[in-house]
């Protein structure tokens, strides 16, 4: 979607990614994950040039590989865009390099866009993935629940073609597996560190000017307060005070669980996100029969302490279900 292409090298001979794609995805994982991870010198700076966990040498390295591959499609695409041979935009650097001021001067440096692009990949490229991972291995586990999901799909969408944007409105029950993938299993634990610029008082707690503030994901998804069996899947609870005509979103403003966060510092990619978490799911629970491999009793669902993705990463058995021409590849 940035840059109008499907990887950065030729993939793989059978389609897949490339060995650029596997350095680049690392690359990203790399970074997000030391968003979270602690380090002394976030509480006494002093310690700051000594890197004693290592962490600024392994995030140059990454943000290395990432410039690498982002900075010569950019700052090729400023190139055109100066010489006149690129207009109408095609994907969403094309937007950025074309914003302009009221004096009609780009609105953004070089340096500005390589940091935007930077930031999208970082911000969207986890929660989507591991959210519907999760979903399905739950959904393995109780097929009633795919079962669902494919009935609702083959309702709205029939098997002669791809799920498409205008469909979203009506798969409710998708949106709903997704939205209890993001309540029960988030991307991580807390929302990135923010830090209180006044003393305040939220939900009953004092909090004092400088604080760093986590608020935890799993906490407020898995809060027995407000969810019943918080640790059960069951995508049914989304549907329920849903009324006809209304349709399962995956943001939550009022923060029974936090997807998207909300407030000044919540999540700007809204409706980018949930866009792709359901486009993404919705095409692969309708284009393809699912099944736990025949050696396999159940999925294991186990999650090792203090993460967020699955012990094991899923497999599963996937069978084309749809008429052979919708499949891009069947020509
Ligand atoms: C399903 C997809 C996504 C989910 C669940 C998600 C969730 C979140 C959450 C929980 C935060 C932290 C909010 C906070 O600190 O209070 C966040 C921040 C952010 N997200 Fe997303 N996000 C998604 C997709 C995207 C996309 C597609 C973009 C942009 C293309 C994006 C851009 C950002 C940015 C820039 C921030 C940082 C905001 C700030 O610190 O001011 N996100 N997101």
């Amino acid at each position: 979607m940035l840059f109008n292409r499907r990887y950065f090298g030729e993939g793989k001979a059978d389609g897949g990614p490339g060995y650029e794609e596997e350095e680049y995805v690392e690359a990203i994982f790399t970074t997000l994950a030391h968003v979270y991870s602690f380090c002394i010198s976030d509480y006494l700076p002093v310690l700051r040039a000594l890197d004693l966990e290592g962490h600024a040498k392994i995030m140059k390295e990454a943000t290395r590989v990432m410039d690498k591959y982002h900075h010569p499609i950019v700052e090729d695409r400023i190139r055109q865009r100066r010489d006149g041979k690129k207009d109408e935009p095609h994907d969403l650097l094309d937007v950025l390099v074309s914003l302009t001021d009221d004096n009609d001067n780009p609105l953004l440096s070089t340096t500005e866009i390589k940091a935007e692009i930077c930031e999208m990949n970082l911000a969207a490229v986890d929660n989507p993935s591991n959210a519907l991972e999760w979903a399905l291995a739950e959904m393995l586990n109780k097929p009633e629940t795919l079962q669902k999901a494919k009935d609702e799909l083959d309702n709205v969408v029939g098997k002669d073609r791809l799920v498409q944007e205008s469909d979203f409105p009506k798969l409710n029950y998708v949106k709903a597996c997704a939205r209890e993938a993001f309540r029960l299993h988030p991307i991580s634990p807390f929302i990135p560190p923010h830090v209180s610029v006044a003393d305040t008082t939220a939900a009953g707690y004092f909090i004092p000017k400088g604080s760093h503030v986590v608020l935890s994901r799993e906490g407020l998804g898995r809060n027995p307060k407000v969810w019943d069996n918080p640790s059960e899947f069951k995508p049914e609870r989304h549907l329920q005070g849903c009324n006809e005509g209304e349709e399962v979103v995956l943001a939550e403003p009022e923060l029974r669980l936090l997807s998207f966060s909300r407030g000044r510092r919540g999540c700007p990619g809204v409706v980018l996100g949930s866009s792709m978490t359901t486009m993404l799911f919705a095409r692969l629970l309708h284009g393809f029969d699912w099944s736990i491999p025949a050696n396999q009793g159940t999925i294991d669902l186990s999650q090792p302490m203090g993460e967020s993705f699955l012990a094991k990463p899923l497999v599963a058995v996937a069978k084309p279900r749809l008429s052979p021409h919708v499949y891009p590849c069947s020509s």
